[in-house]
């Protein structure tokens, strides 16, 4: 994993560009708060421009795909999110826009563009994770529980090269842990004829339920295969299942993938405030892990605002069929598999 603290000096001269430049609520008028964002990024700290450059290139050269960003700017005042409907209160409540802002700044000038979709908070380029009474305990961004491996979006036709997580409010009473195991590491470790079953389209994944509650298309996954493109994932831990149950060898992979998973060397996280965690999506997977709950009523209150990214405008532009007239946007209304 590739880490780098800010200095102060640095945080807090991006804080204050950001303060100065960003006025515009990028939950009301996306274009207009990019055009402030693209302010900051040309009047950049060193470190910060040093930074991602670093990111880029790593990224290009198939080098670290993970990294760990700490002491960044985010909001001083954060409004309180209650946990009935968090993102209304949010987009209703947040006055200053310094975390969307960071996020904004990193997918331009590490040109990893921000994906949204139209079913998904409304066409949000900013999600939040973030617990909800109604999703308690299931397995969706707005749970207050564990999270199995998986890639975000699984059952999505278009999901995201990275994720972005950046700390908002992180209660630190609790050890919330997020776990990352790459997908190389884990198919070296599977013999040939597993990786053979496990490229064929003999499997599908259920969406989640956030999902199936904003898009009634969205139910199932056309059918798929788990590795695809040489060391990409696609697979939900409990969720991701054989189409024909009467096929052997597909059971028997997918039983070794989740063994060999069980067993794999797994880098841990524990994303605090002020950190930026950005990491492959399906490249890898990630779990979370409630470690140690101190408080159950304050890890209902942690506030992680996250990203879906491409790894670049060349793959972003694969995808613009879809969008609406915002790039990234997928228009995914009418969307069936
Ligand atoms: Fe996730």
């Amino acid at each position: 994993m590739y880490t780098e603290i800010c200095t102060d000096e640095a945080k807090n001269a991006l804080y204050s560009l950001i303060e100065r430049e960003v006025k515009t609520n990028p939950y009301k008028n996306y274009d207009g708060f990019l055009i402030d964002v693209k302010r900051v990024a040309n009047e950049l700290p060193e470190q910060t421009s040093s930074m991602f450059k670093t990111i880029r290139n790593s990224i290009d050269n198939d080098k670290e795909q993970v990294f760990l960003i700490r002491n960044c700017p985010i909001d001083k005042d954060l409004p309180e999110l209650g946990n009935e409907d968090p993102v209304n209160v949010k987009r209703a409540t947040k006055k200053t826009f310094v975390g969307e802002a960071l996020l904004a700044l990193y997918s331009i000038c590490c040109d990893m563009p921000i994906l949204s979709y139209t079913t998904r908070n409304e066409g949000d380029f900013f999600q939040d994770v973030k617990a909800m009474d109604k999703y308690n305990l299931t397995q969706t961004q707005k749970t207050n529980g564990a999270l199995n491996w998986h890639n975000d979006r699984t059952a999505h036709p278009v999901r995201a090269d990275y994720l972005m997580l950046l700390g908002l409010r992180v209660p630190e009473q609790n050890r919330i842990e997020t776990h990352y195991i790459d997908a190389k590491k884990v198919i070296s470790q599977l013999p040939n004829h597993h990786i053979y079953e496990l490229n064929r389209n003999s499997f599908y994944t259920p969406y989640d339920d956030f999902s199936r509650d904003s898009n009634a298309n969205q139910q199932n996954s056309e059918p798929h295969s788990i590795i695809y493109e040489g060391d990409k994932l696609r697979y939900y831990d409990d969720r991701t299942n054989i189409l024909n149950p009467s096929v052997e060898k597909s059971k028997e992979a997918l039983e070794n993938l989740k063994k060999v998973i069980n067993e794999s060397q797994v880098d841990i996280k524990e994303i605090q405030e002020s950190d930026l965690f950005i990491f492959p999506n399906l490249k890898g997977l990630h779990a979370r892990q409630l470690a140690g709950i101190q408080d159950f009523a304050a890890q209902s209150e942690r506030w992680l605002l996250k990203t879906y990214n491409f790894e670049s405008s060349r793959v972003a532009n694969r995808y613009s069929y879809l969008y609406t007239e915002k790039f990234g946007q997928v228009n995914d209304d009418c969307l069936t598999v």
